[in-house]
């Protein structure tokens, strides 16, 4: 059993991660920004005295990719100088800090998928606080930097309204809407259940500290992942597909962004397949129950 302590606990992952080290008999202490906020150096020395944690899991993050472009000193504050004080607090205290990054630290212009060796290429404000993040993360000795892409799966929450992606195409699809997706935005989507389950595995196994793709395996484009979910669902979607550059969004996103996880695989976490991984969403969403697809 390990002290686990951890932020942003009311997020998507935050809140996977939580209840996925709980279920496994780990001493979990969750936390909000309201009682750890992480651009706060002393909020961080009080949360560390009182729980000593021997595991720090940071799910914290400003989200909001445009908004990123707008606010960017907020989204450095957190994304970036955040994990900075983080990392120095577990580095003090000998603990393992874990990390969430993502795709868009690639400029989306590869062929084939990418792997923990290409160089980052971030072209947004965003993309840049996130590498920031990463390269502080890295600076704890046990430290495990996992990069996730176009996360679902957690459970709702009363009173919160956000929804995945994944989410808004099921929704849309089951109420006969027109969905709109990206026609050109090449993806590997990230279950939080099998991230939160290869995170403990890797936490638990001792596995070599580093920088990991943690997603599910495969990939797919949006309009491919709206047809499997229609495929699961039984129902023929109606599809309304836009190329990225018609969209206008403020900041930049990559277009191909496939992640090899070939190296949390040789590391001993093998992911479930991008179909396997929505299949128990699904499942879990119609109240079925969730079984397959853990690693
Ligand atoms: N969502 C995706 O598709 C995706 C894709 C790639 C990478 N990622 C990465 O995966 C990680 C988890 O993302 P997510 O989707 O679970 O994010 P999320 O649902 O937006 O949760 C982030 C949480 O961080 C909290 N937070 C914000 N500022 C904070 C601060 N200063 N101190 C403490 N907590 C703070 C937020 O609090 P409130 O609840 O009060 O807002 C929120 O609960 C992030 O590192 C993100 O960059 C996500």
């Amino acid at each position: 059993m390990m002290r686990v302590l951890v932020t942003g606990s009311r997020g998507q992952l935050g809140r996977t991660i939580a209840a996925e080290f709980s279920a496994h008999h780990h001493d979990v202490v969750q936390t909000t920004a309201d009682d750890l906020d992480i651009r706060d150096a002393a909020s961080v020395a009080r949360a560390f005295a009182s729980v000593r944690p021997e595991v720090v899991v940071n799910c914290a993050a400003y989200t909001d990719v445009d908004g990123s472009e707008e606010h960017p000193v907020e989204a450095l504050e957190v994304n970036a100088f955040g994990v900075r004080t983080l990392a120095a607090a577990a580095s003090e205290c000998g603990a393992c800090l874990v990390h969430y990054s993502t795709d868009f630290v690639f400029d989306g212009r590869a062929d084939r998928p990418y792997t923990e060796e290409d160089r980052p290429n971030p072209r947004s404000t965003y993309a840049c606080s996130k590498l920031l993040g990463e390269w502080f993360a890295a600076g704890v000795p046990r430290h495990y930097v996992l990069r996730v892409e176009s996360l679902f799966g957690a459970a709702p929450v009363a009173g919160d309204t956000r929804r995945s992606s994944v989410d808004r195409i099921v929704e849309g699809i089951l109420g006969g809407e027109t969905v709109r997706v990206f026609s050109d935005r090449t993806v590997s989507p990230s279950h939080v259940g099998d991230v939160a389950a290869a995170t403990r595995a890797l936490v638990e196994r001792g596995a070599p500290a580093g920088l990991y793709h943690c997603v599910n395996s495969g990939f797919c484009t949006w309009p491919e992942l709206a047809r499997e979910i229609g495929r699961l669902l039984g129902v023929e979607p109606r599809l309304l597909e836009v190329a990225m550059a018609d969209a206008k969004l403020r900041a930049e996103r990559p277009v191909y962004c496939a992640l090899s996880n070939e190296k949390l695989r040789a590391a001993g976490v093998a992911m479930p397949t991008w179909q396997e991984a929505l299949a128990s969403h699904l499942r879990s969403r119609s109240g079925l129950g969730e079984t397959a697809s853990r690693p």
